[in-house]
Formats: structure tokens, sequence, C-alpha cells
């Protein structure tokens, strides 16, 4: 149970000491890795300043840390604990934002990859076709296991529009975790992701039972994950979790949003 002991974490990622290890390559926004002091001594984290976000022309300035609070909080209401701890920080060096756990990824456990047409894993799920900088076929593929599964489904609930492969991280235990929620939550239909392998396939009781016990949590308010959220965003929110109770599928690709983040890593 991950769940367990995070307070401690949390209480430390709002307001331990804080110290800017540097800033992160290939990060969009202003995304910097720190040491957070704890009891245990010093603990890597990520610490995303509101002050460091660029604006997009599709979400309302200022909100994206507030995201990555609501999907944390959200991850942890379905029990699924997929998003590290992620804790508000009023005061970092850089002022208000969000500060997340470090997760030291095993590259080499990457339940994502681009490869040749004949090396795709046994059991993988083909998403696209394309090809590389030199012309050559190569295919994107993910892993067909169950906690992936539950972060295609957090996805489609949480209506994450940047899931590329690089936003789940492996750590070396067999579990997988999920980073990167700057810009989820829309109100409008976003879904931008490289888990499509399910698209229309029936989604597995045990993870439609989660689901449905999320709805009942939901209920017309809960402020952990609400309070992060405007008006519209919560009932949109609601409003996912009854299609997917519904329809009880994976979500498909809608036309007229590329499906696809890009890079996907
Ligand atoms: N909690 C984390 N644990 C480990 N690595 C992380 C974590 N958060 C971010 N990273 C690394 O930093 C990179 C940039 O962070 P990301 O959340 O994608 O920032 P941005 O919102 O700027 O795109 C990620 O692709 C990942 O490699
Ligand atoms: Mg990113």
């Amino acid at each position: 149970m991950r769940a367990a002991g995070t307070g401690p974490i949390l209480r430390d990622l709002a307001h331990g000491r804080l110290e800017v290890e540097g800033r992160l390559h290939g990060a969009a926004n202003a995304t910097l890795r720190c040491l957070v002091e704890t009891a245990a001594g010093p603990v890597r984290c990520v610490y995303k300043p509101v002050s460091g976000e660029r604006p997009l022309w599709d979400f309302p300035e200022s909100t994206l840390s507030r995201r990555e609070l609501a999907a944390y909080a959200l991850s942890d209401a379905i029990g699924w604990h997929l998003v590290p701890p992620t804790a508000w920080r009023e005061d970092g060096p850089a002022g208000a934002g969000m500060c997340q756990l470090w997760i030291e990824e095993d590259e080499g456990a990457r339940p994502v990859d681009v490869v040749r047409p004949r090396a795709v894993p046994a059991g993988w799920r083909v998403v696209l076709e394309a090809e590389d900088g030199a012309g050559h076929p190569v295919v994107l593929v993910h892993a067909d296991d169950r906690a992936l599964q539950r972060i295609a489904v957090f996805d489609a609930v949480v209506n994450n529009a940047d899931r590329k492969g690089g936003h789940v991280l492996a750590d070396g235990t067999g579990a997988y975790w999920a980073i990167d929620h700057g810009v989820a939550f829309a109100s409008e239909d976003k879904l931008r992701t490289v888990l499509w392998g399910w698209a229309g396939s029936a989604v597995p009781d045990d993870l439609l039972a989660d689901v449905s016990g999320l709805h009942e949590l939901l209920g017309d308010h809960y402020d952990p994950v609400d309070r992060w959220l405007a008006d519209d965003e919560r009932e949109a929110l609601r409003d996912r979790v009854r299609e997917l109770l519904r329809d009880g599928t994976f979500p498909i690709p809608g036309g007229r949003w590329p499906a696809v983040p890009w890079p996907v890593f």
C-alpha cells in the first residue's frame, strides 16, 4: 500500500527547506529539480512554480500547478495512488506552486516505446505506425498490463491532454507512476495520450468498480479535488466519470484534437 505514510512527506513537500538543484531540460515550463529537507535527510522533488508557467491558449493562465494537485487528489480518491505525493507550496524560491516527490526511474522497465515493426515485444499493443527521421518504419507500442490500464482509465477520467511516454515512470518495483498533469481537467474533451492500445475495448470490472467508488466519493462536492478546479471543470469531471460507467469501455480517439502528444516522449 503506497498510500500509507504519505502524511509526513506531504508536510515536508509543503514546508520543508527547499534547495534548487537545477532546471529540468525538455520541460515546457520552469520545472525545477530540488532537494527538500525531511527528518530522514534531504529528499529529491520537483517544484513547479506558478510564476514559471508558460501561458497556453487553451488553458486559463496560472492554473497548471493547481491541476497537478487535483490529479494527485483524484489518484488517491480512486484508490490507485498513481501520482507521486504532491503538495501545494506557498513559499517556494520562485513563489507558490506544486512540489512533487521525485521517483527514480528504471529506464529499462519503460512500458511505452518506439521500436521497429519486427521488434514489438510479445503481447504489447501497437498504437500507431510512423517513420523515423531516415524514413524507416517504426511503431509506437505499449505494454498490456493492468497497471498501465489504470493509467489509461485515470487519463480518461482526468481528461489528460499530455500523456507522453515519458510521463509514465517505472520505478523498478514493477509499479508505474503517472506524472505531469498540468494540462488535465479541461471541461472540453482533450484526451491526448500514447496509451490508445485498448481503445474501444471493455474496461475490466475491477477498474470499473473503482471508478464507481470514485463516483460515489465525488458526489456533488469533494473538496480535495474540487478546490483546485473551476466550476465547469468539476461538472465535466463528473460527466466523464458517468460516461465511463455507462459505456464501460476505454475511450476512442476523437476527430478534432490530435490524439497523440508530440513528441511522444
Ligand atoms: N515526480 C517526478 N519523478 C521523477 N521524474 C520527474 C518527476 N516529475 C518530472 N520528472 C522528470 O522531469 C521531466 C519534466 O517534468 P514534467 O512534469 O514533464 O514538466 P513539464 O510540465 O514542464 O512538461 C519529466 O519528463 C521527467 O523526466
Ligand atoms: Mg512534460
